[in-house]
């Protein structure tokens, strides 16, 4: 498994577990360092257990000798970062390419090389064309093959997705290759997981579709949100309403600041770009892509308008959540990164409380590049208590559990309470129900403001 990062990790404990030698090998040395220490880089529950099991069976091992490792495997797999290339927004294959040469010099035996990096449509075949430019030695069908076997796990479930997932996709042309798949995967035959085998570019094309289509949806309901602000509709009974048509499904039907996080806006820009590119634009994606960017801005002014009706000086708001979802650490792309700076620019202190950043200082960077630095105007508070007394609103960017049980009457004691105003509780998760905040001014997304117009 080249790359030990949310996939790589993940992927390669969960093949262990089903009884296969994996190495995960890694060019960070400090990642692979500390693996071998048993500590688990990032936060994915249930990963420190099964990495544990792992290493103590000795089916998962850990290295930084990429040669070694690949002549000593029959399946190689790249899960690698494919991040959006800042100057064109086309996927940055720069790290799939670096692997792909590396593995290609140290090929010594047939080896089916296998994408599981979110790739756009045609890399399979780049990677084929790099192989032979790198070693002119090897035969295709002989030495390699190259598959495309998509990711579809979610951070946060991981690896109940990868254990359980509702299918498996696997796109190869050499039967050679979909056999040694077809021994990979065997372990989930035994829960009828459906494997779907294709072409190469059909797989590539299935991730980045998979992935728009459910940004669409996400986006879809966001601007059904909007629309039952203006007209007293509720989107949560909206969504519902929806959902229970079979053809449409439940899932994906919550409002929210908009999707972030390492994999839809990533994957909604590069399917934009390799389609206008290949002449068959998709303008529907391209619709998303604005919708989402703007909506997060308009979250923030949604924050800035409602202080701003207060007439404070010196606003200060606690941030509940910072990561783009719950039960993980990643940062990328999360509504807060653009939230806190839009806040941080009208003048406003922030207070963050996040369930996983209060002990560790692994956001800093994240933060650091939309240019919020740690100091006095954004602080960390350790709890959620800590956070919200005296703030001026507290506002719940991610649905972490501990948001879910806030004893309200508590956090109405602890809010602040200008003259003539109900503390403030905004909530862009609709977690709480909108008859269940007494005392409180309370603002969620695509329902009813409540007690928004009581002076007291
Ligand atoms: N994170 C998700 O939820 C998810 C889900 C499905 C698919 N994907 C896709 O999987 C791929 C990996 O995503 P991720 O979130 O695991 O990324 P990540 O950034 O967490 O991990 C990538 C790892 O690859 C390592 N790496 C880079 N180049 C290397 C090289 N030449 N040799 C060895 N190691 C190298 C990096 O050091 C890093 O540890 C991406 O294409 C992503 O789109 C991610």
């Amino acid at each position: 498994m080249i790359g030990a990062g949310y996939v790589g990790l993940v992927t390669g404990a969960c093949f262990a577990e089903f009884g296969f030698d994996v190495v995960c090998l890694d060019n960070d040395t400090t990642k692979i360092d500390k693996l071998n220490q048993g500590l688990i880089p990032i936060y994915e529950p249930g990963l420190d257990s099964l990495v544990a099991q792992g290493m103590k069976s000795k089916r998962l091992t850990f290295s930084t000798n990429l040669k070694e490792s690949v002549q000593a495997s029959n399946i190689v797999m790249i899960a690698v970062g494919t991040p959006t290339n800042i100057t064109d927004g086309h996927a940055d294959l720069g790290y799939v390419y670096q692997a792909v040469k590396d593995v290609a010099l140290a090929i010594d035996g047939y080896t089916v090389i296998v994408t599981k990096s979110t790739v756009p449509v045609g890399t399979g075949d780049e990677v084929v064309s790099l192989i032979k430019q790198t070693r002119p030695d090897l035969v295709e069908g002989v030495d390699f093959d190259v598959a495309s076997n998509p990711e579809f796990l979610r951070e946060g479930s991981a690896i109940t997705d990868f254990m359980r997932p509702d299918r498996v996709v696997v796109g190869t042309d050499s039967q050679k290759a979909r056999d040694v798949m077809q021994r990979l995967y065997r372990p989930l035959y035994l829960i009828e997981t459906p494997i779907l085998y294709t072409n190469k570019p059909t797989a590539e094309l299935i991730k980045y579709a998979a992935n728009g289509f459910l940004a669409l949806k996400i986006g879809f309901i966001n601007q059904m949100a909007d629309l039952c602000e203006k007209t007293g509709a509720d989107v949560q009974e909206l969504g519902k309403g929806m959902g229970l048509d079979n053809r449409i499904g439940r899932k994906f039907l919550n409002a929210s600041p908009g999707y972030g996080g390492s994999c839809f806006p990533k994957d909604t820009l590069a399917l934009s770009k390799t389609a206008r590119q290949l002449g068959a634009p998709c303008t529907i994606v391209d619709a998303v892509i604005e919708a989402n960017t703007a909506r997060k801005l308009k979250m923030a002014e949604r924050i800035l308008q409602r202080l701003r009706d207060r007439k404070l000086s010196k606003p200060r708001v606690a941030i509940l959540g910072i990561t783009f979802k719950p039960n993980t650490d990643d940062m990328r792309d999360a509504a807060s990164l653009v939230i806190i700076p839009e806040l941080l620019k009208h003048g406003v202190d922030v207070v963050i409380y996040d369930p996983l950043y209060y002990k560790n200082s692994d956001c800093l960077p994240h933060l650091a590049a939309q240019g919020i630095t740690w100091g006095s105007e954004v602080t960390f508070a350790s709890n959620r208590k800590e956070a919200t007394l005296d703030a001026d609103a507290a506002v719940i960017l991610t649905e972490w559990h501990e948001f879910r049980g806030i004893d309200l009457s508590e956090l109405q004691q602890s809010l602040a309470k200008p003259e003539g105003f109900l503390p403030l509780l905004i909530d862009l998760r609709n977690i709480y129900k909108t008859n269940e905040v007494d005392g409180l001014h309370y603002l969620s997304i695509g329902r009813s403001e409540v007690n928004n117009k009581i002076a007291i």
